[in-house]
């Protein structure tokens, strides 16, 4: 009987097991495997007609409809790449700037090639479905090839070229651009989820709900001095909390005691392509002010420099758009190569205000951490590029837009700090580049303080602050859990320029503090809103940067505490976000469970006391089972269960 009995739950279990398995497709209009003609999944890009231009005209699925357009985007960037090319070889026919910004798009169509190429291998590769982190992977990826092909639009219109340059290359970006936002938005249609990225990884994560804080710091120095860290190949540095790979220590110091005087030397000797699993190739940059302009390109990958702190390892130049540099060209310290890390140090631009855009750190860099790190500067100081990117006690200085740029991004427990600029202007913290309804990205600053540097804070009348203003049109930028002092405007947020982008972008506060953060007086564009902790938790490290997949490794300590106040709870039905859940008011309202899912819990129930009279194995198999849901409803589910007594 008990037999009978388990073999019947366990039909059950599998066939719920599937059926929530399968859930996110059932979210859909439009299941993705089913063959459709081309206008019905052009009508979900933000190009229907140059969708239906250039899609073959038979009927596919949505796969098959994002590999073509993939593989066509990836042919179309080889020609955009080569018409550069071209170009730059009759360098006597153009000006110094139009030089300058084509070189920045043969630089990015570059990496371009490669992001597609890497996208394309892994949808080529499936038939269906993608794992949670390939499919961030491949998302951010095609969100970068639209920032990149941006960063080179923009180069090149301020450089105001001739005629000649503007039509033979402006127009190929502009329609390379629509087939990567087809691409992109014809990815998102099929592979990911309607549900916000990060929400299915956050769930599971979320029975942790703890703070996990890793100091790895400490134990880094220690590898540091230790003689025997440079002997093994591969030391593994262990506090029994965490661990840092490390696969090699080299020195830099200007008074010759170290392997290397200059920071670039370093960097040469680094290995190429390096995986994550051979552990970092760490810098150790002693005290110093380096005036160099350092540049770590793709294949440097998992470098980890780390100075004596900041104010001590100090790394400064001073190029600036005044001075003949493109805003992308102009950072004294330009970082590509994924899985980068910072600790320890100061980025200046020391160009001043009156230089304009000049910018002290460029990071493209995807999964990269900075930690207790300064950047200082004006106009333009921190450019957040693209891809995927975490700073974690850092100090930012800076005028107008100082951090910029369209990379997915958590700043945590960072100061920012508001300088005086130049008479006339006024203070932007961000200045988002979201271009595309699609793309991944946004600029989340959680837990951080807001304040006026002293030359803002002392100076007479001053300049105003704001929270950010839209430098694209779906600028996305989010405050929560912040100090933010005086310094802001009521106002909160800027425009760009009349109503630009005021009802595309997304500007979002969530339980800040400090006597700028009074929300009353803030604008009331459309696209701004005031967010409950439910809709902010979508923005913390572990949902938007899916961080416990990735920061770990580095060692960096981090916050992966929810946003939420209270206890979640689920909740059943259709009920108001935030309200009381009937059974227990201490649990907040921020899980919905369906009335399916509660016939199902009843059902489940039912079959527990059942087959629980009989032996204990299948409670453990049964928990088991659920611990391997990473559907919400589950977890929400499975914490029903567990206070009802289930186990
Ligand atoms: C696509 O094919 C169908 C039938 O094969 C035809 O009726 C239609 O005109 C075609 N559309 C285009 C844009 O070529
Ligand atoms: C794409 O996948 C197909 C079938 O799996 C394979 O034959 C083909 O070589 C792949 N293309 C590329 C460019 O990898
Ligand atoms: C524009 O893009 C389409 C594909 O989307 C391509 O076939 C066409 O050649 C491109 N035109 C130019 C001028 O690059
Ligand atoms: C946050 O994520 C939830 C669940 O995916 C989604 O319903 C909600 O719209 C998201 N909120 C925002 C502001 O993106
Ligand atoms: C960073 O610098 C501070 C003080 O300068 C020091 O206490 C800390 O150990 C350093 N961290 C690392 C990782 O070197
Ligand atoms: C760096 O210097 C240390 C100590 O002087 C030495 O053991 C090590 O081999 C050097 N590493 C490199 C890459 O030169
Ligand atoms: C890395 O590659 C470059 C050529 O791209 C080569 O000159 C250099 O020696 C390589 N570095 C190492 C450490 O292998
Ligand atoms: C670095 O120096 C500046 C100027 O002297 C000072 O305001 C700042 O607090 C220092 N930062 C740290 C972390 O010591
Ligand atoms: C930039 O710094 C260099 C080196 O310190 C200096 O020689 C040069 O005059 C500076 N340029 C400007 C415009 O400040
Ligand atoms: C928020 O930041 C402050 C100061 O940076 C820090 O002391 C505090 O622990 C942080 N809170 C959390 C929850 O990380």
């Amino acid at each position: 009987m008990a037999n009978k009995l388990f073999l019947f739950s366990s039909l059950l279990f599998s066939a719920v097991n599937l059926y929530f398995l399968a859930s996110p497709s059932i979210a859909y209009e439009l299941p993705p495997n089913h063959p459709v003609p081309p206008e019905t999944v052009c009508k979900f890009t933000p190009y229907p007609s140059s969708c239906k231009s250039f899609l073959p005209n038979r009927t596919a699925n949505v796969y098959d409809y994002a590999r073509f357009s993939v593989k066509k985007s990836l042919s179309q960037t080889f020609h955009f790449r080569r018409l550069v090319n071209r170009y730059l070889r009759r360098r006597t026919v153009l000006s110094q700037s139009e030089i300058a910004a084509l070189e920045d798009c043969q630089f990015l169509a570059g990496l371009n090639i490669d992001y597609l190429t890497s996208s394309f291998g892994t949808i080529n590769a499936t038939r269906g479905a993608l794992p949670t982190w390939k499919t961030d992977d491949v998302q951010t990826l095609l969100s970068a090839i639209l920032t990149n092909q941006q960063t080179c639009s923009d180069g090149l219109q301020s450089a105001s070229p001739s005629g000649s340059v503007r039509n033979v290359i402006l127009a190929p970006v502009a329609n390379d651009t629509k087939l990567y936002s087809i691409s992109l938005a014809l990815f998102t249609k099929g592979w990911v989820p309607k549900e916000f990225p990060g929400a299915a990884q956050k769930k599971n994560h979320r029975k942790l709900n703890q703070r996990l804080l890793l100091k790895a710091s400490s134990l880094i120095r220690r590898g540091l001095y230790d003689q025997s860290v440079t002997k093994r190949k591969l030391l593994q540095v262990s506090d029994g909390q965490s661990k840092v790979l490390v696969a090699d220590v080299v020195t830099v110091s200007q008074d010759g005691t170290g392997n290397f005087t200059t920071i670039n030397d370093a960097i040469a000797v680094a290995p190429n392509n390096s995986a994550a699993s051979n552990g970092y190739f760490v810098i150790y940059v002693k005290a110093g002010v380096y005036e160099e302009y350092v540049s770590i390109e793709k294949k440097k990958k998992y470098l980890m420099m780390i100075g004596d702190g900041i104010n001590q390892t100090i790394i400064t130049g001073n190029r600036s758009v005044v001075n003949g540099w493109t805003t992308f060209k102009s950072a004294t310290f330009a970082v590509v190569g994924p899985g980068f890390v910072a600790m320890n140090i100061t980025f200046r631009n020391t160009a001043g205000p009156s230089e304009h855009q000049a910018v002290a750190v460029r990071n493209s860099a995807d999964l990269s951490t900075f930690y207790s790190c300064s950047f200082e500067g004006y106009q333009d100081t921190l450019y957040t590029h693209s891809l995927r990117q975490f700073y974690r006690e850092c100090d930012i200085y800076g005028t107008v837009d100082f951090i910029f740029g369209n990379a997915a991004v958590v700043f945590q427990n960072c100061n920012l700090y508001a300088r005086l600029p130049m008479t006339g202007q006024f203070n932007a913290i961000t200045a988002q580049g979201r271009t595309d309804p699609n793309q991944n990205t946004g600029t989340s600053i959680h837990n951080c303080t807001v304040k006026a540097a002293d030359d803002l804070a002392s100076s007479n009348g001053g300049a105003k602050t704001y929270l950010g203003r839209p430098w694209k049109e779906y600028s996305r930028t989010v405050y929560m859990q912040s100090y933010i002092d005086s310094v802001v405007d009521p106002v909160g947020w800027r425009e760009w320029n009349g109503d630009y982008a005021l009802s595309t972008l997304y500007y979002a506060e969530h339980s800040n503090t400090g006597p700028g953060s009074e929300t009353a007086k803030r604008v009331t564009w459309p696209g701004y809103h005031v967010i409950n902790a439910a809709d902010a938790a979508n923005f913390t490290l572990s949902s938007f940067l899916l961080a416990d997949n990735w920061v770990p490794q580095t060692g960096v300590a981090y916050t992966s505490v929810e946003v939420t106040a209270g206890l979640e709870g689920p909740c059943f039905g259709e009920m108001e976000e935030g309200k009381d859940c009937g059974f227990d008011s201490t649990f907040r309202c921020n899980n919905y469970v369906s009335y399916a899912d509660l016939v199902l819990f009843v059902v489940l129930l039912c079959l527990f006391s059942v087959v629980t009279n009989n032996d204990g194995l299948p409670i453990v198999w049964a928990r088991g089972l659920f611990t391997r849901f990473r559907s919400w409803r589950f977890v929400g589910l499975a914490r029903l269960m567990a206070m009802q007594g289930v186990w």
